[in-house]
């Protein structure tokens, strides 16, 4: 039967009128969905349902050492990013319809072993190693809804007849209201495939009945399977594209009964095609539902450590969902950076998958300005920060002058610019942090710049420098001599007035001036924001952050707030997150590369 006839099915196909009261009481489980509310509460649910199955599929992935079970890891490893998927697409339906999707929420995290949101009371879930108890639990999960099965709003047996219940109340809704009632959410909510990656299926941006209805089929069609009657999903293989793709179900019966499906197959038959082998002993042991380790314990740092960066997965999500979305490439980054934390724990105590309070995170989650260090990961910038560009100009001999502003860049409330100098997309982050493995290691916290300061002092003026912050975007070099010569000439006027300019155009604040030793410093009337510096001959250089925003480092410690502050963006810095003039070195380039500039001063 085909998806669009199983959807028929849900009323006869008369009359309008008709086809609205077949929509009513179904004697099945869980109220209709039949006012707006009630389907946004059903969608949240949706979120809260593809959630809840990556904790135990994470677990079973974490266990099985790739090496030893290629195949085993491959087929757990392409569900849970298709789980990711689902999760996404429910939040495009969610969004379509003027929901707001919550994902950083102690309900995400519930002790295991738990049931499925809203789910059949008989379903437990549970946290253990790959092997017996995994795949039946998998199987149970992603069974095929039995022919002719009713569509269930709660307390749902399969995962096809909640989402056929959601169907039947967006056609329901879509007859009684109108389509343009029910998708009135706004369009620049939706996550499309290209801030998704390392995913197979479609990632339907959601706008109307149409493309509800192939979002839904999406999740369905890759959980049980195509059509109702076959293994096969309609997508390709996300390991390998030259195949098509089976659906969740029929890849773990692949796994149970040792067999692939191969063309012809259906789920009558079983699988037929070639063996599909695994090592238990490539299986690492890991408690069953992890309990928290010993305070103070190693264990419980590492478990600790797991929690706030899976919690960090879930806030950016959550950001994504909410008028974002390029942050669903750094939220699934960091997924796969997780990794390295479980492997740490399984085997020992395991990971808990607790959740941690936005009080007790390192990095508060409200909407104040400020940038925060992602460890091994981009910048994110909160609370609607201006980017722009600025352009270093020069003279013809390459002597800095000065900054020219150029257009400001589009930006969504929260972005993420690349700290790793490898993205696709810069100054955007596009995950390729978390591909390359990315080695963002921080410096120690850098002393006040009162302490650090050297002072210098001429004429009228009191100059201060702090070595360690230079970027060498040599405002203080000039032409014929370095401010530190000129202080001897500062009761020239003319002179002063060239140092403190100089100063001023100081990108890192390394060098600032009062009018006289210990007096209130002169800064610069900076706007707060963040500018993306190009250096001479298309040199890229740092991300200057103006006007006192904030910049908190990974471990959830503020660096000193200062006017001027200069960030590493190619990703060899020696003193990250700060810029030390690193890109300068390796010829730091944005790609494609920029066209020559034409900013220096005419020769003559
Ligand atoms: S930091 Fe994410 S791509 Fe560079």
């Amino acid at each position: 039967m085909s998806r669009e006839s199983r959807i028929d099915t849900l009323g006869p196909r008369g009359s309008r009128e008709a086809r609205i009261d077949t929509l009513g009481p179904r004697g099945s489980r869980g109220a209709r969905i039949d006012t707006i509310d009630s389907l946004r509460e059903h969608l949240q649910w949706a979120i809260e349902l593809e959630h809840a199955t990556l904790p135990p599929y994470l677990c079973a992935l974490y266990s099985l050492d790739a090496r030893r079970n290629p195949e085993a890891a491959e087929i757990v490893g392409s569900v849970f990013a298709e789980e990711m998927l689902h999760l996404a697409l429910a939040a495009n339906l969610l969004n379509a319809v003027g929901g707001r999707p919550v994902l950083d929420t102690p309900r995400m995290l519930p002790p295991h072993p738990r049931r499925l949101p809203h789910g059949d009371r008989s379903l437990e879930l549970s946290l253990v190693p790959f092997g017996a108890e995994a795949l039946e639990m998998f199987l149970r999960l992603e069974r095929p809804a039995p022919p002719g099965a009713a569509p269930e709003g709660d307390d749902y047996e399969t995962i096809g007849q909640f989402y056929a219940a959601i169907e039947e109340g967006l056609r329901y809704l879509c007859e009684r209201l109108g389509e343009r009632a029910v998708f009135a959410g706004d369009p620049a909510r939706q996550v499309h495939a290209g801030h998704f990656l390392h995913t197979g299926g479609r990632l339907v941006a959601v706008h109307d009945l149409k493309t509800a209805l192939a979002a839904l089929e999406e999740i369905v069609e890759q959980g049980e399977g195509n059509s109702h009657g076959e293994v096969w999903d309609g997508d390709k293989d996300v390991f390998h594209p030259e195949r098509d793709e089976v659906a969740h179900y029929y890849r773990f019966q692949e796994l149970k009964l040792g067999r692939r499906y191969r063309r012809g197959d259906t789920p009558r038959s079983g699988p037929t095609g070639e063996p599909v082998s695994v090592d238990p002993d490539g299986v690492r042991p890991m408690p069953r539902n992890p309990r928290p380790a010993e305070p103070g314990s190693a264990a419980r740092r590492a478990q600790e450590e797991f929690n706030h960066t899976y919690c960090a997965v879930l806030h950016l999500l959550e950001r994504a969902f909410n008028g974002s979305p390029r942050l669903v490439a750094v939220a699934t980054g960091m997924m796969y950076a997780l990794k390295a934390q479980a492997l740490a724990l399984v085997g020992e105590a395991g990971p808990t998958f607790e959740y941690v309070t936005p009080e007790e995170r390192r990095w508060s989650t409200g909407d104040e300005r400020r940038v925060v260090v992602l460890r091994d990961g981009p910048y994110i910038v909160y609370g609607r920060v201006p980017l722009r560009r600025k352009r270093k100009i020069v003279s013809a001999g390459n002597d800095a002058l000065t900054w020219k502003t150029g257009a400001p860049l589009e930006t969504e409330d929260t972005y993420a610019l690349c700290r790793c100098g490898h993205s696709g997309s810069k100054p955007f982050c596009d995950g390729t942090h978390a591909v390359i493995g990315f080695d963002g290691t921080e410096a120690p916290p850098m002393r006040p710049y009162e302490e650090l300061q050297h002072v210098h002092d001429g004429v009228g003026i009191s100059a201060r420098r702090v070595g360690e912050l230079c970027v060498h975007a040599a405002f203080c070099i000039g032409r014929t001599r370095p401010i530190a010569a000129m202080l001897a000439d500062t009761a020239d006027s003319d002179v002063r007035a060239a140092v403190m300019g100089r100063i001023d155009h100081c990108p890192s604040g390394s060098y600032s001036y009062a009018l006289e030793r210990g007096g209130e410093p002169i800064e610069p009337d900076l706007p707060q924001a963040v500018s993306v510096l190009e250096e001479e001959d298309g040199l890229a250089g740092a991300l200057w952050v103006t006007g006192g925003v904030p910049v908190i480092r990974s471990d959830g410690r503020p660096l000193e707030i200062r006017n001027r502050v200069t960030l590493c963006r190619c990703g060899h810095s020696g003193n990250k997150p700060l810029c030390d003039g690193t890109h300068r070195a390796i010829g730091f380039r944005e790609e494609p590369a920029p066209p020559p500039s034409t900013d220096k001063e005419p020769t003559s």
